[in-house]
């Protein structure tokens, strides 16, 4: 067999000439970096670190990549040299330490671990992540890397903030373990390093004892949230989100908290994209219509919003669905769950979205809404055109605790002046990209527009993974300058040649 170094050098020559895509979890036609020169499955944090070095001496830019569960070409840089150390089979889980009646303990993981696979090693061992969570099919570290997050006010949900420690391979290929300290910059930094440092190789994770939870959803019109008392709707929660219907001027409410272990033998579990065939067939033959018809959109966010209003939840013990809120179950079940039997996530069926996600302060929360409302409304007035949401959850209102780091999306005492120390809210709106035709959305213009107007009048943060590239570039000037200086002092220090740099880094400035 060839030695790893061997066959990485002979991979490089056979595919240097032939720069391929690599994609994100939508596939096809949807490139997280547009050309790369090979894909490297490792399988252990060793491989990663012969790579890295191995890149470094060769000046390769490489990035570490999990599933790919992001949205747009920011992954890399337009370099077609560039490597993929994919993680997703380096995913050993050790030193699991939880005392009988502590509050908490810890769990270190390798990078390719995701959410779903710790959750059922924690599970079968009476343990949890708490809140610290995003969704099913994402690893740990592809979502510390770029600042994820769960939806609360009460607690924290970044999943940075359940890491203890991490290490980091540098742009020398060596591994650096950094501890929580919110002392130290290189701490402040790897927080929210949208892998510019290198490749997170481990995690050490807080855990937690198991516990189960209730979900709750309730209806609202748009009226009572607009001029609603958001902060309080949301804060006394240990997550809650809001699903807004733009069309039917609705709102859904949905609510989790702890409850006695014993309350209900009911284990809920809930999934958010996972679909039969028929239904995500039909779904795209209306929406791909609705490119073209308002009228589809209409009638397909009415029917989203009729199939969302019932519980998204299954019982795990029989597959059966439950009709009934609220929901109980185990935390993770509850509050991420993944896809039920015999049925695929939404994308398989080539159902297939655009997204944009920026952070307010919370104290804007109203303001935000009801100008997006203006927005939705000036479609009409001004050019006819009604605006639906034409996604399976409609658009995604979260919310997060603040928690203090670089270039989180919630830190606080920023120099924009803006108070971010009640938390932020954060407005997701996903949006159907058809298959037919120019594949671009009905209303096409509209969506840069509201991007531009938002990131303009508001000291809005973006996502760091559901953004275009336009909007990195006009966000940036909502980014503390001072974080960028000091994160760009530690990026520096750990990669001085840039291999790990990415179109992100390169927008915010971080490379000049
Ligand atoms: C269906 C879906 C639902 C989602 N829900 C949420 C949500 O609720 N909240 C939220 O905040 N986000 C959400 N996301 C976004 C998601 O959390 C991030 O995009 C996350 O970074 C994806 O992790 P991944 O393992 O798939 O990484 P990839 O998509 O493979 O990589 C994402 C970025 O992280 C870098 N990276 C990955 N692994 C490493 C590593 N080990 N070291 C250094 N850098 C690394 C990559 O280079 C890339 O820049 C969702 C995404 C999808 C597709
Ligand atoms: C994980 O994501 C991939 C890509 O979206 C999907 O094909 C696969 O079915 C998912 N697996 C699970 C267990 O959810
Ligand atoms: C690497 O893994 C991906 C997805 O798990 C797979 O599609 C691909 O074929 C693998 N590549 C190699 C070279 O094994
Ligand atoms: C988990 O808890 C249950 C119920 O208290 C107990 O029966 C079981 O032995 C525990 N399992 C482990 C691995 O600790
Ligand atoms: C649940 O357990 C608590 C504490 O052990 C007990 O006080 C309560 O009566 C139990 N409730 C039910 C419904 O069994
Ligand atoms: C970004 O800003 C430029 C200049 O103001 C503007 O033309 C463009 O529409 C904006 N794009 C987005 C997506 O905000």
């Amino acid at each position: 067999m060839l030695s790893l170094r061997q066959s990485y050098l002979l991979a490089c020559t056979v595919l240097g000439v032939a720069a391929v895509p690599y994609n994100t979890f939508d596939g096809v036609g949807f490139p997280a970096c547009n050309d790369v020169a090979a894909v490297y499955n490792v399988t252990s944090v060793d491989e990663m670190v012969q790579i890295v070095k191995d890149a470094a001496a060769n000046g390769t830019p490489v990035r570490a990549s999990g599933k790919g569960h992001m949205w747009y070409d920011t992954m890399c840089q337009d370099d077609p040299n560039t490597i993929i150390i994919h993680t997703e089979e380096a995913n050993q889980i050790t030193e699991f330490s939880l005392e009988e009646g502590a509050a908490s303990g810890s769990v270190v993981m390798e990078a390719g671990v995701t959410f779903l696979q710790l959750a059922e090693y924690l599970h079968e061992r009476n343990a949890s992540m708490g809140y610290t969570l995003v969704n099913w099919n994402i690893t740990m570290a592809g979502a510390v890397a770029m600042g994820a997050h769960r939806s609360s006010i009460r607690e924290d949900s970044m999943v940075a903030a359940g890491v203890l420690s991490m290490d980091i391979i540098n742009g020398n290929g060596d591994i650096v373990t950094l501890d929580r300290d919110n002392t130290n910059d290189d701490w402040l930094a790897a927080s929210t390093s949208l892998g510019l440092l290198g490749v997170i190789a481990r995690l050490k994770f807080k855990i937690y004892p198991d516990f189960k939870v209730y979900a709750q959803q309730l209806t609202l019109e748009e009226d009572d949230v607009l001029n609603g008392d958001i902060y309080n709707m949301i804060a006394p929660y240990a997550t809650a989100n809001f699903w807004w219907w733009p069309y039917l001027k609705k709102f859904h409410w949905r609510t989790y908290d702890v409850i006695p272990t014993n309350k209900s033998d009911q284990q809920g579990f809930q999934n958010t994209f996972s679909v039969t065939e028929l239904e995500g067939n039909t779904a795209r033959t209306i929406l791909d219509s609705g490119k073209y018809l308002a009228t589809s959109n209409m009638l397909m966010e009415s029917i989203f919003f009729g199939q969302w209003s019932e519980p998204n939840f299954h019982e795990k013990t029989t597959d059966e669905k439950i009709t009934d809120w609220p929901v109980y179950g185990w935390n993770y079940d509850v509050l991420i769950g993944g896809l039920y039997p015999g049925q695929q996530p939404e994308w398989d069926y080539n159902l297939h979205g655009m997204t944009l996600e920026l952070a307010f302060p919370i104290i804007m929360a109203n303001d935000m809404l009801k100008r997006v409302r203006e927005l939705f409304d000036a479609e009409w007035t001004e050019r006819g055109i009604i605006m639906t949401s034409t996604y399976r959850s409609g658009i995604n209102i979260k919310f997060g605790k603040p928690y203090y780091d670089l270039l989180g999306q919630v830190t606080y005492d920023t120099s924009d002046g803006a108070d971010w120390s009640k938390g932020a809210i954060m407005f997701d709106f996903p949006s159907f990209k058809p298959t037919i035709g120019d594949k671009k959305r009905f209303n096409e213009e509209f969506y840069p527009r509201l991007a531009k107007t938002l990131v303009e009048e508001f000291p809005c943060r973006p996502h760091w993974t559901k953004n275009t590239r336009e909007v990195y570039g006009n966000a940036t000037k909502n980014i503390d300058p001072d974080h960028l200086a000091r994160f760009k002092v530690v990026r520096e220090k750990f990669d001085p040649n840039g291999i790990f740099k990415s179109i992100i880094g390169e927008i915010l400035g971080l490379y000049d």
